[in-house]
Order: structure tokens, then sequence, then C-alpha cells
């Protein structure tokens, strides 16, 4: 059986991982392996080359993929579908392994009902798809914004400052709740329960009457604090300070505080540097569990699955599970927000 693999949209740590378990998988049960270049881009191309195991065999800690990825979505190309159909066809494939998030899944989900025998493997540093206690890559972003966070309190505390840090997270705050808590943080700002900026004001005012001379406020790149309630507005409606266009999440709370409390403020966006990391040891253990499941799923003809961390172990669950998102919830929020002060 010949196997073709991809990764698509953002990359993240432990996709090298999943590939060498796919690739050690098969060859142990006589498949071969087909790497796809460039996420569904290299299916439209039909830029694909064979990989061995011993091509993955050291790349278990690297991050990224070398792969490569992309955010090509053929199902906005017009016939974008059949030519992916006819190149798995003529690149002589007999599954396909798509490892990526709700988008690449979403593609995935189709050409699987288009009849297509394809597997998936969700992935995700935001850890926001649905059927799957945790997606590989979450726990690694975490340990990273979590050893920033503490650096940037470090210096925070040195310099009697307020520290402004937003973390990744388009539309769940899975990890600025988390890598914020496990770094003590003050309060953490994410999409799913919203918290104003006149909260942080407050929390800060109450700070420094309490002698508190610093403080860590983590913000989900996610959060949005267009005409939110509670900010200060002039006669004509307008926010008193005006998030910029464009302005990062952080440094717009950072203006804010500056104004609103005197306290001296610095903001710092981590961007992509959680995301480039080496996965932690977890990633890499259920990374490559995934991808030899992956590839035990196409041998033993499973399709239409997709790959997922239960509790301790890996299921097969409907790939359509892929494409659900998985917010933070009440309980996760609640138990976590004691901390807050
Ligand atoms: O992959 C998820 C993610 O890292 C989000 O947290 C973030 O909003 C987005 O990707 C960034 O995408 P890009 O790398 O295309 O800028």
């Amino acid at each position: 059986m010949k196997i073709g693999i991809l990764n698509g949209g953002g990359d993240c740590a432990g996709l090298n991982a999943v590939t060498r378990g796919a690739v050690r998988a098969a060859e142990d049960a006589g498949d071969s392996v087909v790497a796809i270049r460039r996420g569904w881009a290299g299916l439209l191309e039909k830029d694909a080359s064979p990989i061995t195991y011993s091509d993955f065999e050291m790349l278990i800690g690297e991050g990224g993929t070398a792969l490569g990825t992309s955010r090509t979505n053929p199902l906005k190309r017009e016939h974008g579908l059949e030519v992916v159909s006819q190149n798995i066809r003529s690149l002589g494939l007999d599954a396909l392994i798509a490892v990526g998030g709700d988008d690449t899944l979403g593609v995935a989900r189709e050409l699987s009902l288009a009849g297509e025998k394809v597997i998936g493997v969700p992935k995700t540093i935001d850890n926001d798809l649905a059927g799957t206690d945790y997606s590989f890559g979450f726990f690694t972003a975490v340990d990273e914004a979590m050893r920033m966070i503490e650096s940037l309190a470090t210096t925070g505390r040195s310099h009697s400052r307020t520290m402004i840090v937003e973390v990744m997270g388009r539309d769940a705050g899975w990890i600025s709740l988390y890598a914020g808590s496990a770094a003590g943080a003050n309060m953490v700002l994410i999409p799913e329960f919203r918290t104003g900026a006149d909260d942080v004001i407050k929390l800060l005012e109450e700070r420094k009457k309490a002698g508190k001379r610093s403080s860590v406020i983590v913000v989900a790149e996610g959060v949005s604090f267009v005409q939110r309630e509670g900010v200060e507005k002039d006669e004509f409606d307008h926010e008193l300070i005006a998030k910029a266009p464009g302005e990062s999440n952080a440094s717009y709370l950072a203006r804010l505080i500056e104004e609103r409390t005197g306290l001296e403020t610095r903001a710092t966006v981590l961007g992509h540097t959680i995301r480039g990391t080496r996965p932690n040891a977890y990633d890499r253990i259920m990374s490559i569990r995934l991808g030899a499941r992956a590839a035990a799923a196409a041998h033993g003809g499973r399709f239409g699955v997709m790959v997922a961390i239960r509790g301790a172990g890996i299921e097969e669950v409907p790939l359509t599970e892929g494409t659900k998102k998985k917010f933070v919830d009440e309980e996760t929020w609640k138990s976590l927000r004691i901390f807050f002060s």
C-alpha cells in the first residue's frame, strides 16, 4: 500500500514526529510513504516524493515541518477537489493522511465524502479542535509561553512595571489561560469569557494600593476590545482610548493602563515564537503514536476517521469531529480564574 501524508495550516511542534511515527508503522506493515509538500498545494501541483524512516529517524525533536505546509484550500479553487482526486490517482496513492486543523480536516472530510481514502490527524497549537482531548503541539506552546511570561515577570519585578503579554490563539484562549495560569499571571483575558479592560485597571489599582509594584497580565490574541462595555466614552460615544487599526491587544492595553493608572507598563507579543519551538516529551510521544496509529488505520482500511488523544490513549473517531471547534469551558475557566489577583 502507498500512503501519502501532508501537513496543512500553521506549523506546530510534533509534526515531524507524526511523520516519523507514520513512516515507521507503514514500513513495519510493508507499506510505503509519499510526502506531499506544502499541504494541499502539493496535491494540487503534484509536488510529492517518497520518504523513508531513515529520513525522519533523527527528526523526533525538530520543530516545524520537513514536509512544508501552506494554507492553500482546494475548496476555494475551481475544480480543486477534482484535481486533488486526480492527483491522488496519478501518484498511485492508496490512502492519504492529512495532518492539520479544522481547515485542513474540512478538506479531508470533503474528500472522504467524495470517496477518497483519507485519515486525519488533528493538529493545532490552539487546542481548539473538538473530538480530541488535546492536540499535539499545544503543551509545547504552553511550556514555551509560560517560560517567556515568567521571564517577563522577572524583569517586570526588577523595574516595578506592569507587563502585558499577548499570546497566540486565534479563536480560543487555551494557550493563554494555561500558560498564564502556569506562570502565575495576575489576570488572563480570553475570548470565551469576557473580562473588560476596566477589570484589568481595577485589579491593577487594587494591587497598587496593596503595595504590589509589579503585575503580569496575559491577553489572548483572539480577545476583541472593540466596543467593549465599560470603557470610557467621550460625548460622541468614542472610546477615550481607541484601539488603533492593526494595533496588538498588548500594546492597546499597555497604553490604556499607563494613561489611566500612571503605572509604567510594557507590552510584548509572543507571536510565532511559541510555535516554532522543539516539541516537549509529551508531544513527541503522542505525535509518534498518532502518526503510527494513522498509518495502522490506513493499513487496516479504516478511512474517514481521525486519530484522537483520549485520556492517555489514542482512539479513532469520525473525521467530522475534527471540523468542530472546542472552546475553554466554564468549569476550566472558573477553576483557574480564582487565582487572578
Ligand atoms: O495555527 C494557529 C495559529 O498559530 C493561531 O494561533 C494564529 O492566530 C495563526 O495560526 C497565525 O497564522 P499565521 O502563521 O498564518 O500568521
